[in-house]
């Protein structure tokens, strides 16, 4: 059986040549890749972002890497066949004959090595498939864009709650976003073109209220709580000045009490839904309450006279005050006075709070540029203080952790709604500046006791003063009360 092949080689027969076969068998390979990928994900706990990525972009890469080679296989065979038939040389055309022991031995190890590579892409894919689960892909694979969040993520209450717990909503349509929006991420991260910083656009991937319901129980907020903020004055001897409270945070279900705490709001017999002006929500003209019975009054602010229906119109949820639950970036403010009460910083290094959050909120381009000049600055302002390595030491930590120049990223960009004092959050609503339709009232919870209580503030035999029924808040001069307490306390040091 060894004549030689027809010359006139049919179309079909070009594409028997090993780069054609290996091709076919890296086709078959990422087609089973592609099957088992959907099959996994289709009976997934949660829809994975990233999933879109390895199905619809990294597989079918193989698989037209394959049809590549199958098509450069047919035509290197093309040319051989019509330089046989010009008679420069004969043409190499595979021919397999199973009599032979060779071609048996070759067809073998072609077969077994075929099988192998299937075998271990199906393996390696839905290897990679679990890496884009875990936590480690969402926050540190894909570095510069997500490792603000990422950072402060480790550092809150949730570091044990997955990305995608949070992250990505239930439902079919969600799915489908939420691949969409994994491959975007993945072709902006390539091409360096993300948002500094970073923003949720697809609303989807925002957590909704019944993410955090499924962990925390709303009917659970009953009661108090006891808070203490512990401040230092910007002064020379750091002077402390403590805020001792019960803040308020029941109120959510009538069986367990009264419905007037914080957690009033997410009673659910009342609603409350607002308009926000930005996307950080951090105006609201106006706000439309249902209670139990159902009566509706609205309250908008003085200079808010647009037609609503011009609005999209929101209901209150957990985000709208929880909305830093896992990426909270600290003010130079408060992260200095947290690194003080803790004793990182010598509380007895004159004018240390002021000097710090100088050097903390001078516009820095890049890290290395922060790190090398407040390094320089803190220097040069403690010639001789032996501790003043230490301190750097432990301002560049405050840095690292809050503060990240290259994607802008860090207490301006991402205002925290939980309390009133660096940003407006509560006060968005509750600083008496929404009025009813008769302009009679304003919203209920717009007093100082409203939700909170300060049990005791100041320093030393003042603090021990306790009042379980609220002090006034002393604020070294009363007369300070009056503008929202964000218009003066911006986070740096005030003038
Ligand atoms: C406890 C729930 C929770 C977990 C867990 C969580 N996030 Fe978030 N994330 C949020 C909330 C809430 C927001 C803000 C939503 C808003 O502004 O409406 C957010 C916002 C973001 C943003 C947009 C930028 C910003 O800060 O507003 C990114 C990016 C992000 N998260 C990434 C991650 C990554 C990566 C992980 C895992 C390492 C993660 N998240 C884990 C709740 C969570
Ligand atoms: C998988 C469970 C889980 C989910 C989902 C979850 N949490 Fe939590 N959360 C916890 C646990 C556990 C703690 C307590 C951690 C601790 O005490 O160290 C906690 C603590 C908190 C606290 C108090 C601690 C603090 O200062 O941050 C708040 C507020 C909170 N969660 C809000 C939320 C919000 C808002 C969401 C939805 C975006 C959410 N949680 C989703 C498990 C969860
Ligand atoms: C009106 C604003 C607001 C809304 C809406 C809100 N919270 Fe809170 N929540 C607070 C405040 C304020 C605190 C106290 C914060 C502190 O300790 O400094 C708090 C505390 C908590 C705590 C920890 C304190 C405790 O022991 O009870 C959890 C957990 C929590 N909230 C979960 C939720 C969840 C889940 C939702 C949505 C179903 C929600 N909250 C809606 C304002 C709100
Ligand atoms: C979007 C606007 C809005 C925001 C933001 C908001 N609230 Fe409210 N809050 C309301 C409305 C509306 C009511 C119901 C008032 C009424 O029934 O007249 C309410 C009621 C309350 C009550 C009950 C008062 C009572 O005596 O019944 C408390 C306490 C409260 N809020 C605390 C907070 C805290 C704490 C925050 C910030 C973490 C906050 N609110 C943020 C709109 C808001
Ligand atoms: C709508 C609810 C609400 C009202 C009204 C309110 N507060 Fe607060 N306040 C809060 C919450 C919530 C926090 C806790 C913030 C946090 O957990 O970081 C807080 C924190 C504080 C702190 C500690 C701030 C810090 O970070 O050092 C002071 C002081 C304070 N409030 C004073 C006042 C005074 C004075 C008034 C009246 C002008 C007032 N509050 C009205 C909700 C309220
Ligand atoms: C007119 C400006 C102004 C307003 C409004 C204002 N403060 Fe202050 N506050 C100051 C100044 C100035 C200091 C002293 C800062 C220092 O020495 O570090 C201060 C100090 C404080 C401190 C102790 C030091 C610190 O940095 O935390 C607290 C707590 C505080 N204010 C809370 C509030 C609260 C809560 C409100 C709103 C109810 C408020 N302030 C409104 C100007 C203001």
């Amino acid at each position: 059986m060894n004549e030689k092949p027809p010359l006139k080689a049919s179309h079909l027969s070009r594409l028997r040549n090993w780069l054609s076969l290996s091709g076919a068998v890296l086709v078959v390979a990422a087609l089973f890749a592609f099957m088992l990928l959907f099959a996994v994900d289709l009976f997934a706990v949660h829809a994975n972002p990233y999933m879109g990525i390895l199905a619809y972009v990294v597989t079918p890469m193989f698989l037209f890497a394959g049809l590549g080679l199958v098509l450069l296989g047919y035509i290197l065979e093309t040319c051989q066949v019509r330089k046989a038939l010009a008679g420069v040389q004969t043409p190499f055309i595979l021919h397999v004959n199973l009599s032979r022991r060779r071609d048996r031995r070759l067809l073998t190890a072609f077969v077994i090595g075929s099988f192998g590579f299937i075998f271990l892409t199906a393996l390696g894919s839905y290897q990679t498939y679990h890496l884009t689960e875990t936590n480690s892909f969402c926050g540190a694979t894909c570095h510069v864009p997500m490792e603000p969040q990422y950072n402060a993520y480790q550092h809150s209450a949730h570091a044990q709650v997955a990305c995608v717990a949070c992250h990505v909503g239930p439902g079919a349509g969600n799915y489908i976003r939420t691949k969409v929006s994994g491959v975007r991420q993945l072709y902006r991260t390539v091409l360096g073109n993300f948002d500094r910083p970073v923003r949720l656009h697809n609303v989807n991937q925002r957590p909704a209220e019944e993410t955090c319901q499924s962990c925390h129980w709303s009917e659970k907020h009953i009661g108090n709580v006891h808070r203490k903020f512990k401040r230092f004055l910007a002064d020379e001897t750091n002077s402390p000045f403590t805020v001792q409270m019960v803040l308020k945070v029941g109120g959510s279900d009538p069986v367990h009490g009264v419905v007037e705490g914080i957690h009033s709001h997410m009673n659910v017999s009342n609603k409350i839904e607002f308009i926000a002006l930005d996307p950080e929500r951090q105006q609201i003209p106006w706000v439309r309450v249902t209670d139990a019975d159902g009566k509706v009054t609205e309250y908008r602010s003085e200079d808010f006279k647009d037609d609503i229906s011009k609005h999209p119109i929101r209901a209150m949820d957990c985000m709208d005050c929880h909305n830093r639950p896992a990426h909270k970036f600290l003010s130079p403010n408060a992260a200095v006075d947290q690194a003080m009460a803790m004793g990182r910083i010598a509380p007895s290094i004159p004018w240390a709070k002021a000097k710090v959050v100088e050097a903390l909120v001078q516009p820095y381009s890049t890290r290395a540029e922060a790190n090398e000049k407040i390094a320089a600055f803190l220097h040069a302002e403690y010639p001789d203080d032996p501790r003043v390595d230490a301190l750097i030491k432990e301002v560049l930590v405050i840095y690292e952790n809050n503060f990240y120049p290259e994607m802008k990223a860090d207490w301006r960009a991402y205002p925290d709604h939980i309390g009133h004092k660096e940003t407006n959050g509560c006060f968005r609503c509750h600083a008496g500046n929404l009025f009813n339709e008769d302009r009679g009232k304003t919203i209920k919870g717009s007093d100082c006791n409203a939700c909170h209580l300060i049990t005791a503030q100041g320093a030393g035999a003042e603090l021990e003063k306790v009042n379980l029924k609220g002090h006034d808040f002393f604020h070294l001069d009363s007369e300070y009360l009056e503008p929202n307490c964000a218009e003066c306390h911006n986070g740096q040091n005030m003038e």
